[in-house]
Order: C-alpha cells, then structure tokens, then sequence
C-alpha cells in the first residue's frame, strides 16, 4: 500500500541527502574551479554587471588564478540565455594556421610523429579566448572592455597566493614545462617550485592583460601582443602568422535545441561535437524508464553504455568543423534516428564496438579544461566550457607576454584511423585544413522548464565532458537529486573506442561490475576521476540560485 502511494506521488528526494547540497543566494551566482575567480565574478554582478560581463571577467581571471586552463592562448565556447529569451552561442575555438596541412603530423613514411600535436610550437592553433570574450560582452554585455579586464590584471599584478590545489598542479606540469624556459622560469621558478601559501605573481601577464586594457582586444590579434606571439612562433619553429592572428574571428552561432522528458534543452553546435552526441544519447535514453532501473544499476549502466557507445561512434564518423564540410546534424539529432538506434541495444548482450564501425582501441588519457556558470539577478545565463586542451596546453608561455599557447591541433585527426591523446578516433571530417576548427567535445548546457532557465552545466575531461554532462542531467531529471549530489555522484564513460567503460574508483560495486561483465562489457584496468562541473540551478519554486562545485576538484559557488 505504501508503496503504491509513493509510487503515485512526485518523485522528490529528502532534502538532506548523500553528496552534499548546493550554496544558496537569492541574486547571483558564479561557480567555477577557482573561488577567487568565482569572487571576481560576483564583485561585477554586485556592481551591476550582467552574468556577460561577470563571465568575461571571471575567464580572464581564471586565466591568472588557474593557468592549467584558463586561458588567453585557447579557446573554447560560451552558452549565453538572456531573460528575454535570447540565447546565443559564441564559438570561440581556436583555428589551424593557415600555412597548416593534412599531414602536418606525419613523416616521410606516412606515419604519427609522436608529440608533434600535442607539445611545443607545431601544436598550437590560433588562440579565440580574446576575440570570443571581446565579441559576448560586445553583443550582450554591458560593462566596458577595460573594467571586465581590470580585475584580472590586479590579481596579475599584485599576485594570489597559491591553493593547495594550484602549487600542486604545477608540480605535476613540471615535465612538460621545463622544457620550454620561459615557461620553466614563471611556472616552476627555474626548478624552485611555488609551495602552497606563496605569492605568485604574473608581472608579464599583467603588462600584457595592462595592453589589453588600454588598447581593447584587437590588440591581442594587431598589437603588441600579437608580435610577441608570432616572435614566439618564429623562435621555435611554430605556424601562426600575423595575418593568422588578424584575420581570427570568434563566431555567432544557433544554439542546438531538444527537449527530454519536457524540459527543454540548449546546447552547443559544431565544431563541438559536445551537443549532437548530447541530444543523440538523451534521445536514445528517453524510450527508457531510468528512474525504475535504479541509479547505477547494472541495466542503467549498461543502456548508458550503449547509447554512449553508439554517439561516440557517430561521432568519429561524421563530425568536424560545419564550415569546411556537411556535417548531418539535424540527422544525428533527430529523434526518428534515435529510434532506429535504440532498436539495435540488446539489454542482455553489449554490443561489440567494432560491430557498429572498423577501429583501433587505444590508450585513454584526459587532461585539463575548465568550466564555469553565471546566473545574475535578472536571470540571464553564461555556461562557458574553455581550454588550452592539455593542462598547461603545448607548454610554450609567450616570450615576454606571460601566457601559455594551446595544444589544440591535436583535436584534428593527425591521421585517420590513428586515436589522437584523448583515444578518440576521428574521420576525414575532422582532418587538418587552413584555418579550420579542430572538432571539440566541449557542452556547455542549459535546462530549461516551462520556458524558464532551470539549470546549466558544463565540464573539463576530453571526450567524457560529453558524457559527464548527461549524466548530471539525468541525475536532475529522472533521479530527482538535488543539483550537488547530482554533480557529486560516480560517472561511467564509454566512447566507443576503445571499447571499455572507465569508471571512478569506489564508483561501481563488484556485483554491478560482474553483471555488466557477464554481458559483454570490459572495464578499464584503473579506475580514475572524471571531469569537473560547475553548475547553477534557478529553484523553481523559489527562483533562489543554487551554486554546485564538483568535488573532484578545487572549485567553489560563490553568490550574493
Ligand atoms: O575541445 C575538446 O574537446 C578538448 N580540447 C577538451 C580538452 C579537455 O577537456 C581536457 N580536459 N580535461
């Protein structure tokens, strides 16, 4: 009898629940990886900033408090909903030089050149942080250039003492980063490493981010700023030109929509591949009852797993930068397409990857990305996903300029058939060109219900962003969680190749993995943490702004 009453009832969790529960503000929000730049965020809402602005300034803050991922020599994108029901993305990802080739990575005999896509001056694609940041505070903020700069250039200046976190992370970089010594000499401190609770200050940072202040963004791509870059380049034997740095421009593109069980979902386009593989695996999910299989269960497990595997699969098939070739979005996001899927999952038996297309499993490895979301008091939204792709990108800082420079070329395929650091195969549609923007898995993500924003989200970790966004949507959505314990929960990955789920250490119980085993599937050897989100939520009932940080890392929601 109980059971049939709360059964007929709506699905609600207790308010106290496992994970922790989100920070509570009545006007604004900011979560990020770092409180500071949190902080940073909520000074400009305070001082009548929209949530444009604050995510302008809270990038270029990251840039300073968090150089493994913020950045001014990356690029990623930014999800924008106005309260007015605007929404808007700002494809800000960096560009192939122009004097770039297909097989720019390959030798004589046709084969891979270890690390000549991911280290050092070969691999950095022209940076769009700046022109992406220029161009949303342009169209929808309404603070000027310089006061969403000079936050960031104080903390430049004047120095943030290092975190734990931040002093450790540096440590770790440190193979990568003494092999370049301007890096070697700000990051590592010429091998005396920054212990936490020191001052680190960025004097060449702030002169540049003082640069950009006086003379606005262009001066990035026309100034000072750009010479250094292109002297960069020259000394070490790099691609991109001045005109490469003129000729960047961020883009203004449709947002993709879908709903899921009548909450509608925006999300980002190509040339992220982070929104169709989204929509394609929700579709797939929405045939199934989730909520009765039970969270993490063995029969949840494994329909995540298939339908991850099957947007993977797609993924790596068709999609690449939507200016250089056709890619079949409204095909891979319809839901008829999604039907045809769902027929092929056999709930007793996974389905062999290589069954749905030839490939390669490889080696898995993610790295550095970060993620952060706004809401400000009139409700207008910012989810902006940006990366220099690896922590600390390609390990090269800018002579002079005190910024480190992406790695991003090794988001095309150096060759198809040949898994690029993350182990994601890719088509000819991803493959080099001038000028052509390497295909992202970033998904900066807004929910909204009844036709008002409910919650965003986004996430660093490659290919799992994609995957570590889904799950937090169901967990809202068909579990009930609160926005916290959503983001706290063990995740699974699957990217169809290799073809092995990762898991998060304790994140799975033995019996669930044997059952799993017993249909097929394989798991990676060592479990490892994925992906790092930073999410608000608008309560329904209440409008208050709920703050969620990831506790796989560092980050913080701070409001007001
Ligand atoms: O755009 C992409 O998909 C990758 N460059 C993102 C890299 C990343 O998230 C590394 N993070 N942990």
């Amino acid at each position: 009898m109980l059971v049939m009453i709360l059964a007929a009832l709506p699905y609600k969790p207790s308010a106290a629940t496992w994970g922790g529960r989100p920070v509570r503000a009545r006007q604004g929000m900011v979560a990020s990886t770092h409180e500071i730049a949190s902080r940073v965020g909520v000074e400009i809402l305070q001082r009548g900033g929209n949530a444009v602005d604050a995510a302008v300034a809270v990038a270029l803050a990251l840039a300073v408090v968090h150089p493994a991922a913020g950045n001014l020599g990356g690029g990623g994108f930014m999800l924008i909903r106005m309260a007015d029901g605007r929404a808007s993305v700002i494809d800000y990802r960096e560009m192939a030089p122009a004097r770039a080739h297909r097989d720019l990575y390959v030798d004589e005999k046709g084969d891979v050149i270890p690390e000549a896509s991911t280290v050092g001056h070969r691999a950095v694609a022209v940076p769009g942080t700046v022109a992406g940041l220029a161009l949303a505070l342009e169209k929808y903020g309404t603070m000027s250039w310089a006061d969403v700069c000079r936050p960031a250039e104080r903390l430049a200046r004047e120095g943030v003492v290092l975190t734990h976190f931040e002093a450790e992370s540096l440590k770790r970089a440190a193979r990568l980063l003494e092999r370049f010594p301007e890096s070697r000499r700000i990051f590592l401190r010429d091998g005396r490493y920054y212990q936490e609770g020191e001052l680190f200050r960025q004097p060449e940072l702030a002169e540049t981010l003082r640069r950009l202040i006086e003379h606005g963004p262009r001066e990035f791509y026309e100034g000072e700023t750009a010479r250094r870059l292109v002297a960069e380049m020259e000394a070490g034997g790099g691609l991109i030109t001045l005109d490469d740095l003129r000729t960047y421009r961020a883009i203004e593109r449709e947002p993709l929509r879908t709903t899921y069980r009548g909450y509608e979902i925006l999300t980002v386009p190509p040339p992220s591949s982070g929104g169709v593989a989204l929509i394609e695996m929700l579709h797939i999910l929405e045939g199934f009852d989730l909520r009765a299989l039970g969270h993490n269960s063995a029969d949840y497990v494994h329909l995540l797993v298939e339908a991850m595997r099957r947007a993977f699969a797609d993924r790596a098939r068709f999609l690449g930068d939507p200016d250089f070739a056709r890619i079949p979005v409204k095909g891979l996001t319809s839901r008829r397409y999604a039907e045809a899927l769902r027929r092929t999952i056999d709930m007793k038996r996974a389905t062999p990857s290589a069954a749905l297309a030839p490939g390669d499993a490889f080696a898995y490895e993610s790295e550095h990305t970060t993620h952060f979301t706004v809401v400000d008091a009139m409700g207008n939204i910012v989810a902006n996903t940006y990366t220099l792709n690896g922590s600390y990108g390609s390990g090269v800082t800018v002579r002079g300029a005190g910024f480190l420079l992406n790695n991003e070329m090794d988001d095309f395929t150096s060759k198809p058939g040949v898994p690029n650091m993350f182990g994601l195969m890719q088509s000819e549609a991803n493959q080099i060109e001038p000028r052509k923007r390497p295909l992202s898995a970033m998904t900066p993500t807004i929910v909204l219900k009844d036709g008002k924003p409910y919650f965003a989200l986004g996430s660093p970790g490659g290919p799992t962003i994609i995957n570590t966004v889904l799950q937090v949507i169901l967990n809202v959505i068909d579990f009930g969680m609160n926005l916290q314990q959503a983001v706290a929960m063990p995740r699974v990955h699957h990217q169809w190749m290799p073809d092995q789920i990762v898991y998060e250490p304790f994140g799975l119980s033995r019996d669930t993995m044997e059952a799993l085993r017993a249909r097929g599937h394989v798991f990676v050897e060592r479990p490892r943490s994925m992906g790092d989100v930073q999410a608000i939520m608008i309560e329904p009932e209440t409008g208050m702004r709920l703050g969620a940080s990831d506790p796989r890392m560092d980050g913080r929601p701070v409001g007001y």
